[in-house]
């Protein structure tokens, strides 16, 4: 029989490329969770199954429930069984998250409570993956590469409840002996992104030649920096930690047999804003018109740069098996012929 996977928030962007990569790549029934909030769109998961036949849409479930709250004995019974669970529904937002922290408890630790807690009744779960992020890790100074068991430190209300729930996540498989991984993603970039988020602003910003402002230092010349990855390269990570997960229990527990192994999904190549926008540019043959803005003084609780080390992940036998040039090119090109989706 096909195996069962839940997705919360499937109808976000890294959702709905999770879902159409297992569509493309197993033969698994799927199961969307989400509220739909202002950064949910069913019309992600709705473009995305236009591609295929009716056998595959059908593996194809949507489910609405805010995380909020626990989810239910009737929504419970009615959703089955899952052998794997990735929990990506989230408040994401930093700037909303410095506005309004306790809405980012309420969503990414008490939702994650609600999904851990529905998880650990399920008897078929051979896997959890939680999700989480290297803003968790806070600035990386130069030339340091922060690995998955290094500490946290947390800049915004945003990568504390992130924080918050990795921990809960870590208590249930101590508590519950809950299957649970963890990863850590940066900065992920593809289709249908949303609008206001820097790559697609560039890439709209570039065609419809107004100036791009490129986030640096307090001396306006070092830009800042990140290690941007595709979502379908996440996605490829996510799975493969699914389908390895024996060779991946052989690896040595370290920090005293600590449970709740986590993973670092590193783009391939580190990349500043300002070169990211050239690229961009590029991409569509246009000039570049920019401009250095001091964003870390201007707005705290934002990072010049983040780094993670990707060591382990490769050592696994894992990394992003395509360029970022060759990804940067694909998205420009995808968006301008999907121009509904740089609207803002
Ligand atoms: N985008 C990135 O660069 C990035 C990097 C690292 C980690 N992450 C993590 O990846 C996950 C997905 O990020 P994204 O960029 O796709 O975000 P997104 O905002 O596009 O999607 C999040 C989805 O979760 C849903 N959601 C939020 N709160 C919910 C709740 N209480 N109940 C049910 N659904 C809820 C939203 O409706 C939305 O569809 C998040 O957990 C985020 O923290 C994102």
């Amino acid at each position: 029989m096909a195996k069962k996977i839940l997705i919360t928030g499937g109808a976000g962007f890294i959702g709905h490329h999770m879902i159409n990569y297992l569509l493309k790549n197993t033969d698994w029934e799927i199961v969307s969770l989400d509220r739909l909030d202002y950064s949910g769109n069913l019309n992600r998961i709705q473009d995305t199954l236009n591609d295929y036949k009716d056998n595959d849409k059908k593996r194809v479930r949507i489910v609405y429930h805010d995380l909020r709250a626990e989810i239910n004995n009737i929504l419970t019974s009615d959703l089955g069984e899952f052998n794997y669970i990735i929990h990506m529904a989230a408040s994401s937002h930093v700037d909303r998250s410095i506005t309004d922290p306790l809405s980012f408890v309420y969503d990414n630790v008490v939702a994650t409570c609600n999904i851990l807690n529905y998880a650990r009744k399920l008897k078929k779960l051979e896997r959890l993956i939680y999700f989480s992020t290297d803003e968790v890790f806070g600035p990386a100074p130069k030339n340091v590469l922060y690995k998955e068991r290094d500490r946290y430190n947390s800049t915004n209300p945003y990568s504390a409840t992130k924080a918050g729930g990795e921990e809960l996540a870590v208590a249930f498989e101590n508590s519950y002996k809950l299957p649970v991984y963890i990863t850590h993603t940066m900065n992920v970039f593809g289709e249908r992104q949303h609008p206001e988020k820097y790559i697609p602003m560039t890439i709209r910003k570039v065609r419809d030649k107004e100036v791009v402002t490129v986030h640096s230092d307090e001396t306006k010349k070092i830009p800042g920096s990140r290690h941007y990855i595709h979502a379908e390269d996440v996605c490829d990570g996510c799975l493969f930690l699914l389908l390895n997960q024996k060779k991946i229990e052989q690896i040595k527990n370290d920090f005293g047999n600590a449970k709740c192994k986590k993973f670092n999904l590193v783009g391939p190549t580190e990349v500043n804003n300002l070169d990211l926008a050239l690229k961009i540019a590029k991409s569509q043959n246009l000039e570049l018109k920019y401009e250095m803005v001091d964003f870390h003084s201007s707005r705290p609780g934002h990072d010049l740069r983040y780094a993670l080390d990707g060591n382990l992940m490769e050592s696994l036998g894992w990394s992003p098996k395509i360029d970022l040039d060759k990804r940067i090119s694909q998205v420009v090109e995808w968006s301008l012929k999907n121009e509904r989706w740089l609207k803002v």
